[in-house]
């Protein structure tokens, strides 16, 4: 008889394989085609899906703590109370989670920036363990520096343009730079750009801003990127940015304008890049690292 499907496959541990993904979108317009793609559903938010003990480890329990569950019963679900939403399913071999920051509870709009991100994707990491962080979303980028409407960037290096510390290594703390995981199998097979990222909670783009990812050399800019990699660094979680460019910063058009009336067209290239991404990953003929 087959196995019952598992929501958590073996780890790839010691073969540097990997066999769980877990993909951090902070729109759901972006997510959304995602989750068709790769057939994920729903993870109700709050049930918990429990891996159970053996029976004979819940008697040993029980005969020296009757009737209480042990510890190491893993819960895949978020607290109570976060509008963090999950899909989850299997793609050619790999084990995918999706995870979005969900609405705001009191505006209904979705929960886009640091802060957000930052919490799901700890949260994530802690619950489901990943051994690959995609992250995935739109971003704002510089003609100057070679963005065009449309181009799919993979980060090389992430770093912050608005926290400003001028106290030396505070001043480096706040830029808080890190590379990327390097993937050359990845841009050998895919037509993707490559440029580095600058992060901040605003879309629009102040005169400080600008100086700030100026000095970060970056070529695209957006709200996620470098909390996601700080919190995956934290896990020693391998990441990767893949970001498609809705609007042009140094352009003349206004930046929301442009960036409402690129964004579902812009999705479709982004999750072509990112299920390109998948598929190389799955390959044992085409590793990713
Ligand atoms: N996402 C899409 N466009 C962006 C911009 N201009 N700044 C930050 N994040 C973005």
């Amino acid at each position: 008889m087959a196995p019952p499907p598992s929501d958590q496959p073996d780890a790839a541990a010691g073969t540097g394989a990997i066999s769980k993904v877990l993909i951090v979108i902070a729109m759901q317009t972006e997510a959304m085609p995602l989750v068709n793609k790769f057939k994920l559903v729903d993870a109700p938010p709050h049930e918990s899906m429990l891996v159970l003990p053996s029976l004979s480890a819940l008697l040993l329990v029980g005969c020296s703590r009757r009737f209480r569950l042990p510890a190491q019963i893993h819960h895949h679900r978020f607290p109570k109370g976060a509008p963090w939403v999950r899909y989850h399913g299997n793609y050619k071999g790999l084990h995918i989670d999706l995870v979005w920051p969900g609405k705001d509870t009191a505006l209904g709009v979705d929960s886009v920036g640091t802060v957000s991100a930052a919490l799901v994707t700890y949260a994530s990491i802690q619950t489901l363990k990943p051994d690959l962080i995609i992250n995935a979303g739109t971003a704002g980028g510089f003609k100057a520096k070679g963005a065009n409407i449309g181009d799919v960037f993979l980060a090389s290096d992430v770093a912050f343009h608005d926290r400003r510390i001028p106290i030396p290594v505070f001043d480096m703390y706040g830029i808080g730079a890190r590379k990327a995981l390097e993937t050359p199998n990845i841009l050998k097979a895919l037509n993707l750009k490559v440029g580095k990222l600058s992060t901040g909670d605003s879309l629009d783009m102040t005169p400080h801003d600008e100086t700030a990812i100026l000095n970060n050399e970056a070529t695209v800019k957006d709200m996620e990127g470098a909390a996601v990699a700080y919190v995956a660094d934290m896990f020693s979680t391998p990441a990767i940015f893949v970001k498609a460019v809705t609007d042009i910063v140094d352009g003349e058009k206004p930046t929301a304008e442009e960036f409402l009336q690129n964004l579902v067209a812009v999705t479709a290239a982004l999750d072509q890049a990112v299920t390109e991404v998948m598929e190389s990953s799955a390959s044992p003929s085409k590793q990713l690292l």
